[in-house]
């Protein structure tokens, strides 16, 4: 291993209790090296507005971090266990590369506040992600919405057949639901879109920072302004982010619910193309939707990440070794988040609807309150409707199809205003960062 920043001179260091100390910290830090590279460039660029390193320093500093940046992506830069963390490992680098320049780049800096900038940067990025997919997810409801408002489709409470709805209407609730949580990952981008770089350990440091700067370069919206709140709000705010793609999650795994349901052969409602399903090894007969069913399992993990980073949060105030532990927790719950929210449109604009089998599950009682309420709305006490209504529903058995008189009265699905126009003008309304 590369030596140690804090290492004492005389202070033998123990290997297993350093593996123990580390974990797999290092290679998590892979996930966000490329930002923790950013942000000790805007860090450097502060350094020689104040006068702590000069034009030249400066600029060997900035070519040595992309050189840096581009052996990293072209996996000439291997961040391994070498290195303690990435943030030594940058500082290494430039040590290695520059001699004096390298020494002095951490001057007013902590690696508690490099965790925390290049952990809101990569959450920005995140959750701007999990707002694209939730709208495009809507805008895929939405279009198939408007194509299929008048293909009737059961509609059922408590698992019981209800009334008689459309493939519009569950459609549009989905739309609506990826709306909100667009909606929600942008209001949480905003609440992570603070700069925490600057506030070093916790408590500041005796220098002017320009922290004014290293926040208009990072692209942030503003600073955070507390260094005690900066190492106060981790955590929170990758709970927050968990809360929002955990939004995103719990509508998949109803929607996934959905289309389990729909697509056995107890409903055959849904036919999922042959590459979202697989085989059985012993069932020949065999077509699975695995896909469906891993969508479903996704907000485990994401609740999962909530509930650890929850957990280490009983703390007092100040840094603490703990929150090291957030981080694999987060890139846990949103790798597996968004790698199901990625598959979610294309899975959506491909599934097909089986309207014989929709048709087949359809009796005539499921008009009963079609019937009822245009009764009601002709002048006739509801009640008196309903009672009416639910007679002939007894007296016509069950199993009777709507092709029958109660059918042809009631136009199935449509009778209900979708209102596609408005959800249409929310879904125009987010603006999605980046994009
Ligand atoms: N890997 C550490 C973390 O994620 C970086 C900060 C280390 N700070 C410290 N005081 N040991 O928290």
């Amino acid at each position: 291993m590369s030596d140690l920043l804090w290492q004492k001179p005389g202070v033998a260091v123990d290997a297993q209790i350093q593996a123990f100390l580390a974990g797999d910290d290092v290679v998590l830090d892979r996930e966000f090296f490329l930002h923790d590279i950013a942000a000790s460039r805007a860090h450097a660029q502060g350094l020689q507005r104040i006068g702590i390193l000069s034009g030249d320093e400066l600029q060997g500093l900035e070519v040595e971090l992309d050189h840096l940046a581009a052996d990293f992506r072209s996996g000439d830069f291997v961040l391994d266990a070498r290195y303690e963390d990435g943030h030594s490992a940058i500082e290494a680098r430039l040590v290695e590369r520059l001699g004096d320049a390298g020494k002095k780049v951490h001057t007013g800096r902590s690696r508690n506040d490099q965790v925390l900038v290049a952990t809101r940067l990569w959450l920005k990025e995140k959750l701007a992600r999990v707002a694209a997919l939730s709208r495009e997810t809507a805008h895929v409801a939405l279009a198939r919405a408007q194509a299929e408002q008048h293909l009737p489709l059961p509609g059922y409470t408590h698992l019981q057949r209800a009334v008689v709805s459309s493939a519009g209407m569950w459609w549009a609730g989905w739309a609506e639901a990826f709306i909100d949580d667009a909606r929600r990952a942008l209001d949480t981008l905003a609440l992570v879109d603070a700069n925490p770089l600057g506030t070093a350990a916790g408590y500041g440091v005796n220098l002017p920072l320009d922290r004014a700067h290293t926040t208009a370069a990072l692209g942030f919206a503003r600073m955070q302004v507390s260094p005690i709140y900066a190492q106060l709000s981790r955590g929170k705010f990758e709970l927050a982010a968990l809360e929002a793609l955990g939004s995103a999650t719990l509508d998949l795994r109803r929607l996934a619910w959905d289309l389990s349901l729909f697509t056995a052969a107890e409903y055959g409602f849904v036919a999922l193309p042959a590459q979202y399903t697989t085989g059985s090894s012993i069932m020949p007969n065999k077509r699975n939707p695995d896909v469906v069913e891993l969508m479903r399992a996704t907000h485990a993990s994401v609740a999962a990440a909530r509930t650890e980073i929850e957990q280490l949060l009983s703390l007092p105030s100040g840094y603490h070794r703990d929150l090291q532990s957030s981080k694999g927790a987060i890139f846990h719950g949103f790798g597996r988040g968004l790698a199901a929210l990625e598959l979610l449109p294309a899975l959506l604009s491909n599934l097909e609807w089986k309207p014989d089998g929709m048709r087949a599950a359809m009796d005539a009682g499921m008009y009963a309150t079609d019937v009822a309420v245009e009764q009601a709305a002709a002048g006739v006490p509801f009640r008196d409707a309903y009672r009416a209504a639910a007679a002939s529903v007894q007296q016509a058995g069950e199993g009777r199809t709507p092709e029958g008189s109660l059918a042809a009265r009631v136009s199935p699905g449509a009778a209900a205003d979708l209102r596609l126009d408005e959800l249409r003008a929310r879904l125009e309304g987010l603006q999605v960062p980046g994009t």
